[in-house]
């Protein structure tokens, strides 16, 4: 269990172990890898991040994964693995999240991307993006470089 703050001084739980905090978890993180890319997207006011969002009513972590990862950036998943938990005690609630890695098919353009300006593909991820403007603060506290270290002990990547 690591402990952290995150870009707006919020408390950070974050767990790899299985589900830790909820099983039922409202919230997901989906860190897409496409043809030796990263596959994020542009949120319209929050700027580069891993899709992700809301679990829907009737909906399991994992649909709401693979329906975010296509509603922000086309993206057809291929494969979906469970990485880790985390848990933010924000002002106004508190948010339980998944984290998963998804392999990702093929990428299909789309007349709308929701909230999001649709998908970004990276093939290195920047150094600094803690003092990046253009990147979402869900990039800038330790979950990210956490869960990547999680995701290369389980894919080799060229
Ligand atoms: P909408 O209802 O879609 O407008 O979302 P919202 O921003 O009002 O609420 P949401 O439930 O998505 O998140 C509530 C708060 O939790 C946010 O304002 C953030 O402060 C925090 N939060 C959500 N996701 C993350 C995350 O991935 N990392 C961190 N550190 N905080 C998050």
């Amino acid at each position: 269990m690591l402990t952290f703050k995150d870009y707006y001084n919020n408390e950070v739980t974050l767990s790899f172990e299985d589900h830790p905090f909820s099983k039922n978890p409202k919230h997901v993180w989906v860190i897409c890898r496409y043809e030796n890319h990263w596959l994020l997207t542009k949120h319209k006011e929050r700027g580069i991040e891993f899709p992700g969002g809301k679990v829907e009513e009737g909906e399991t972590a994992e649909e709401a994964a693979v329906r975010e990862v296509d509603e922000e950036t086309g993206g057809v998943v291929d494969d979906l693995v469970y990485i880790g938990q985390y848990h933010v005690a924000g002002k106004g609630g508190t948010i339980i999240k998944n984290i998963y890695f998804a392999t990702i098919e093929k990428v299909i353009e789309k007349t709308t991307y929701y909230e999001t300006e649709g998908p970004v593909w990276l093939e290195k991820l920047p150094e600094r993006l803690k003092i990046n403007s253009e990147y979402s603060f869900m990039m800038k506290d330790q979950v990210l470089p956490h869960s990547l270290k999680r995701v290369y002990m389980l894919a080799q990547f060229s």
